[in-house]
């Protein structure tokens, strides 16, 4: 009687080597002011559209300005540059008031303009905001 092979109980995994992960992109901003060159906040008083797009208690994200506007419970306006203080990157994401910037993940109140969570350690610039005939108007600070 012929020899049966017996069945392989081992399971070998193939291709399931993870390449190493190396720098975890941090070397893409390692210092103050080595975010994306091209970013800035306004050098010039920018029309951002009426002033009815932000709710009291709320904020709303200029991306192509990089300013945050924010309205408090009384309804009095705040505006601040949303170039990221720890590295300089545009920040790109608000929820709620939250400002969360994708280099590195700080979070800042875009209510204070205050940071809310590392690495950032300096609050956002604040800038100068006004209303005409219902727009909202937001500069460099006076
Ligand atoms: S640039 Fe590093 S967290 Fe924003």
């Amino acid at each position: 009687m012929p020899a049966r092979p017996s069945p392989s109980r081992r399971t070998v995994l193939r291709g399931a080597a993870v390449a190493p992960v190396a720098g975890l992109g941090l070397a893409a901003c390692a210092a103050p002011g080595q975010g994306d060159p091209a970013a800035a906040t306004p050098t010039a008083p920018v029309d951002l559209g009426a002033e009815t797009e932000v709710p009291k208690d709320g904020a709303k994200l200029y991306r192509d300005h990089n300013v945050v506007i924010s309205r408090d419970g009384s309804g009095a306006l705040k505006a601040y540059s949303t170039i990221c203080t720890h590295a300089g990157c545009p920040i790109d994401k608000l929820q709620g008031t939250t400002l969360i910037c994708p280099c590195h993940g700080s979070q800042f109140d875009a209510v204070t303009g205050k940071v809310v969570q590392a690495p950032a350690t300096e609050p956002l610039a604040e800038l100068s905001v006004k209303t005409t005939k219902g727009r909202i108007i937001a500069g460099p600070a006076a």
